[in-house]
């Protein structure tokens, strides 16, 4: 069956079958920031926005996508650009496995709740799992950033 989306601001259609995850569809277009780490919805890893809002791409069937918009990390590199570094500084990116789920998730967060509580971001980061970290240095690199902001330096 045949589906129309926006991917990262451009309108693609596509063949696909009724099985094909997003996830599939989504690296076959060069997407290859989202990235597989469990396929059962455990490790946040296949993150992508649909019309603004996280989704486990390798839980969602491409058809689902079909009229809406989906985002990935390419399409969000000046957004994301702004905070990583605050992230890298604290020490929180460590194999990088993560980042890419990590990242969206952070996006969605900011997005919807401009300044966030500890709670919040933690609620945010829950279905991120990280291997390396204890979360308590993606959390600090948030609020550095959201401080960074919040004094003018950005
Ligand atoms: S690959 Fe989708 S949640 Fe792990
Ligand atoms: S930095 Fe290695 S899994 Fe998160």
């Amino acid at each position: 069956m045949e589906i129309t989306l926006t991917l990262n601001g451009k309108k693609r259609t596509a063949s696909v079958s009724p099985d094909t995850m997003l996830f599939d569809f989504l690296r076959n277009h060069g997407c290859y920031s989202v990235k597989c780490g469990c396929e059962t919805s455990a490790c946040g890893l296949c993150t992508v926005l649909l019309d603004g809002k996280p989704v486990l791409s390798c839980s969602v069937l491409a058809v689902r996508a079909d009229g809406h918009t989906v985002t990935t990390l390419e399409g969000l590199q000046e957004e994301a650009s702004e905070f990583v570094g605050f992230i890298a500084d604290q020490g929180a990116e460590q194999c990088g496995f993560c980042n890419p789920g990590f990242v969206m998730n952070t996006i969605a967060l900011l997005r919807e709740h401009p300044d966030p509580t500890d709670d919040e971001i933690r609620a945010y980061l829950a279905g991120n799992l990280c291997r390396c970290s204890g979360y308590e240095g993606q959390t600090r690199g948030i609020r550095a950033y959201l401080n960074a902001k919040k004094e003018g330096l950005l």
